[in-house]
């Protein structure tokens, strides 16, 4: 049997989306599960491996519920066009790179390096249509220690040559993807990732609604993101009511054994929500990209209210950062936005909230992770706020509030990934 115990201030969010602070108290774990939070040692622990870390904030592990690893290179450049214009002149070509092996080995490794160094422990991650640029980025994800799904990505239209599949191949490579990678890792997951519905087929859509039905793999796509897009989706699919109908009839927007992931839903109306909610799917809600290809603003807190899951994606490169405190609090600016411009009658995200999401909710696509309840797998990340001094008194809130806002400035002392250490550069 294998436990620890680590001594701070221990931060979650409990089920009601409130931040709870446990002052200079124990965390404890047991083969790499919580085992829950104590204001005292318990005797039978004394024996333990202890770590003190003072003034230190522990918190859960962030949770990215959406980002593109082959986007990275170009990251924090290509900002002036909307999502299709953007997707055919920086993404499409970009990814097409990886079809080279040594171009895909120097980009995913600074991708992994990074994502490993921040606050980040697991991650739902688009590669590029190509297999073996996808597996070598599992390995290094794997030997990175962090948990995480890979989409090989599906394309079999409407774009580039470079960049396009033929119908049956990306199938039938999808299908021996899955059979090589899905018992291979121990971290590392294949995930089915039709890119969205204007680069994918009705055939190919069939395609993988049987092998998704076959290996019971998760999903994860894009959906009801951008206007233009939206118009063109109807076009495509004229009998699909909406736009997650879509991809429902293929079988491939949640369910039983069919755990999937969308991102954006800028513009999911009552009945796309309603679907989301019957089938369990996860949002993916990726503020920054929303705002920089100028889709929208999603309503967040409609998705809240009504009883929907929604975590938070960096979505690399439509967002810049690979930060998830960048995203909380992309969220929480973007949600007065809304308020003010939108709708006067939905309150704007409290930091609560925006933690709640990018920890308790979206760790839960990922099993029970995201908090330190009992039983959950232990992810955490060690703070020093140190570098935030004030002379000011500080709540242990306000503190907790100046780490999720004022993050570059905060340093990660420590990593834990379901009980195992990261090792941090
Ligand atoms: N929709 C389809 N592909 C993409 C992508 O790479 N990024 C974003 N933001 N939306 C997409
Ligand atoms: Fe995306």
């Amino acid at each position: 049997m294998s436990r620890f115990a680590w001594k701070g201030h221990i931060c979650h969010t409990n089920e009601n989306k409130k931040t709870e602070i446990f002052e200079n108290s124990w965390l404890l774990c047991e083969d790499g599960l919580c085992k829950g939070i104590y204001k005292e040692l318990p005797e039978e622990w004394k024996n333990v491996k202890i770590t003190d870390f003072g003034d230190k904030f522990i918190i859960p592990g962030l949770m990215d519920l959406h980002v593109h690893a082959p986007q990275y290179t170009y990251r924090g450049t290509g900002m002036d066009l909307e999502l299709l214009d953007w997707l055919e002149k920086y993404a499409f070509p970009e990814e097409a790179s990886y079809s080279d092996i040594e171009y895909a080995e120097k980009a995913y490794s600074v991708f992994v390096r990074d994502l490993k160094n921040s606050a980040t422990t697991r991650a739902s991650i688009f590669a590029s249509i190509h297999v073996p640029a996808t597996e070598l980025l599992m390995d290094m994800l794997e030997e990175s220690g962090l948990k995480t799904y890979v989409g090989k990505v599906n394309m079999d239209r409407n774009s580039p040559d470079i960049y396009r599949e033929e119908t049956s191949a990306s199938a039938a490579e999808t299908e021996h993807w899955i059979s090589e990678t899905e018992n291979k890792y121990k971290n590392t997951k294949p995930i089915i990732t039709p890119r969205f519905i204007p680069s994918c087929t009705d055939e190919l859509m069939a395609e993988l609604g049987n092998i998704q039905k076959l290996h019971g793999t998760a999903v994860q796509s894009h959906v009801s993101e951008n206007p233009s897009e939206i118009v063109w989706v109807k076009e495509l699919c004229p009998s699909s009511e909406f736009y997650s109908d879509a991809y429902d009839r293929f079988g491939l927007f949640g369910g039983e054994n069919c755990p999937t992931v969308m991102a954006h839903c800028v513009y999911s109306d009552e009945r796309e929500q309603k679907l989301i909610k019957e089938r369990g799917v996860w949002i993916a809600h990726c503020p920054q990209t929303n705002m920089n290809v100028a889709s929208g603003i999603a309503p967040v807190r409609e998705f809240l209210d009504n009883g929907l899951k929604v975590g938070l994606g960096s979505d690399v490169a439509g967002g810049s950062s690979l930060s998830l405190f960048r995203a909380m609090t992309d969220a929480i600016m973007s949600s007065k936005l809304r308020w003010r411009l939108v709708d006067s009658t939905k309150h704007q995200l409290s930091v609560d909230e925006a933690f709640y999401m990018a920890t308790r909710c979206g760790g839960s696509f990922f099993g029970k992770t995201g908090a330190f309840d009992e039983g959950y797998e232990f992810d955490a990340v060690v703070l020093d706020d140190s570098a935030l001094y004030t002379p000011k008194k500080l709540s242990m809130h306000d503190r907790f509030e100046r780490i999720c806002y004022l993050y570059p400035e905060v340093k990660i002392v420590a990593k834990c990934v379901a009980g195992k250490s990261i090792e941090l550069k």
